[in-house]
């Protein structure tokens, strides 16, 4: 194909930029198909760097994953289906059929996500797996001195300590892309100062003004409808009970290095503040935007450059009800738990996250009340034998406990899959 002047030009200002691999590892979720929309948002605005999308991993969804592969006038160098069983019966697996992706190498199961988040050829990799499945990839990557993008708050709940480490020894970058950690991040950047109280925000999710009788007849459905935010599945039901909340007190323990004495949480039902950073002299310097994730990713990639992003702008010229609430932990008894497994570190923060991801999967499936959520989940932490210092093993081995026993807990063992 012969280029035009305007193509030559347009093709020399391409090489000119900086090349910057992606590795997005959940592409096909909110988080990442939301990064997707970013990078090409990038490709339009950024003069420096050129965005590419090296690999990107989808679990069960495979139309989804080559759907946006399509997307880009590069095609990516891997795409992989972590689930091994859907992998293997999809006909998809075998993409002969569009020659954009014939150089693509198809690649399937939980060790092809680390091999991508390791490759040398990635610089940034975007951790938007939900849940502890994502622990050993963005792990991979951190160790591999990566800049992670890290929307996978369950990681540093899980392994804070371990993962803290091997940041520090492999000098990788961690920038959060949870809003709430975003804006923390950003005030002290604005500041320039240590920051002496983090106070997260919390839109209260679905039954923020519900009774815990109401709560306890909730339906999946109602817990599911967010009313500001258009998440997954897990943390939207996180969102409705305020877990969300408790994991991202421990992300934050981590991701600061603050006590959690020194973390507040304040409920903010629009979502325009998304956190704030009180410092040493009593000022708090909060940031605002529109509730949209493509800001957070952008600069979780883009950092510390700021670029235009299509998220939308703050309207000023509308009249702003901007209103804060004490959070009720007796009927969000989630909170409490957040800040406990806070302070006592340790094996706490895997066995918490893995009996809420248990309990928010046996309520999803209709076989637990929603107030059973929190309750199950003190019932497995209180139950579990601490230890304060645990290697990743240790870990991983209470994680299968806690699942278990949340199971014990509603006479729901023997049904387990
Ligand atoms: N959504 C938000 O606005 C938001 C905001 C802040 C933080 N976060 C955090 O970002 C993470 C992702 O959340 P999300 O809302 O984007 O979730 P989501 O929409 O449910 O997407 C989850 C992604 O993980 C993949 N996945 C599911 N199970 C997996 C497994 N066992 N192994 C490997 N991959 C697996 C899914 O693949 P398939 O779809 O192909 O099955 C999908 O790509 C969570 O940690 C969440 O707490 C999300």
């Amino acid at each position: 194909m012969s280029n035009t002047p305007s193509d030559r030009n347009d093709n020399s200002r391409e090489s000119a930029k900086q090349s910057v691999n992606v590795a997005v590892l959940g592409a096909t979720g909110s988080i990442g198909t939301a990064t997707i929309d970013v990078l090409q948002n990038l490709n339009r605005v950024d003069a420096q760097q050129a965005w590419h999308l090296w690999a990107a991993s989808g679990h069960r969804n495979l139309d989804s994953l080559v759907e946006l592969a399509r997307q880009f006038p590069t095609p990516p160098q891997r795409l992989i289906m972590s689930d091994v069983e859907t992998a293997q019966s999809s006909p998809l697996l075998d993409q002969s059929g569009d020659e954009r992706l014939c150089q693509t190498s198809i690649q399937q199961g939980a060790e092809a996500l680390v091999a991508a988040a390791e490759a040398a050829e990635v610089d940034v990799v975007v951790a938007a797996i939900v849940g502890r499945a994502g622990l050993e990839s963005t792990l991979a990557a951190v160790r591999a001195g990566k800049r992670v993008a890290l929307a996978n708050k369950e990681t540093l709940v899980v392994a804070g300590p371990v993962v803290s480490q091997a940041a520090q020894q492999s000098g990788s970058h961690l920038l959060p892309v949870d809003s709430e950690h975003s804006a923390i991040f950003q005030c002290i950047q604005a500041a320039q100062s240590p920051p002496k109280k983090l106070i997260l925000t919390a839109s209260g999710g679905p039954f923020r003004t519900w009774t815990r009788e109401q709560m306890a007849a909730a339906t999946p459905d109602s817990a599911l409808a967010h009313p500001t935010w258009d998440m997954g599945p897990k943390i939207s039901i996180d969102s409705a009970t305020m877990m969300n909340k408790a994991l991202e007190i421990i992300e934050a323990r981590w991701l600061f290095g603050l006590p959690a004495e020194a973390i507040e949480v304040v409920v903010h039902p629009q979502s325009i503040i998304h956190s704030m950073v009180e410092f040493e002299d009593g000022s708090v310097i909060a940031q605002l935007s529109p509730p949209d994730m493509r800001l957070p990713i952008q600069y979780a990639l883009t950092y510390p450059r700021r670029l235009p992003c299509t998220s939308p702008p703050m309207d000023l010229t509308k009249s702003w009800d901007l209103t804060l609430e004490v959070p009720d932990m007796e009927r969000f008894p989630a909170l409490q738990l957040g800040f406990e497994v806070a302070r006592m570190g340790g094996t706490a923060g895997a066995v918490l996250n893995a009996a809420n991801e248990e309990a928010v999967g046996l309520f999803l499936a209709g076989k637990i009340r929603f107030t059973d959520i929190a309750d199950g989940c003190r019932d497995v932490l209180q139950a579990h034998d601490f230890e304060s210092n645990p290697p990743l093993n240790r870990l991983l081995e209470l994680d299968q406990w806690a699942r278990k026993q949340l199971q014990t807990r509603f006479g729901l063992e023997s049904k387990r899959r």
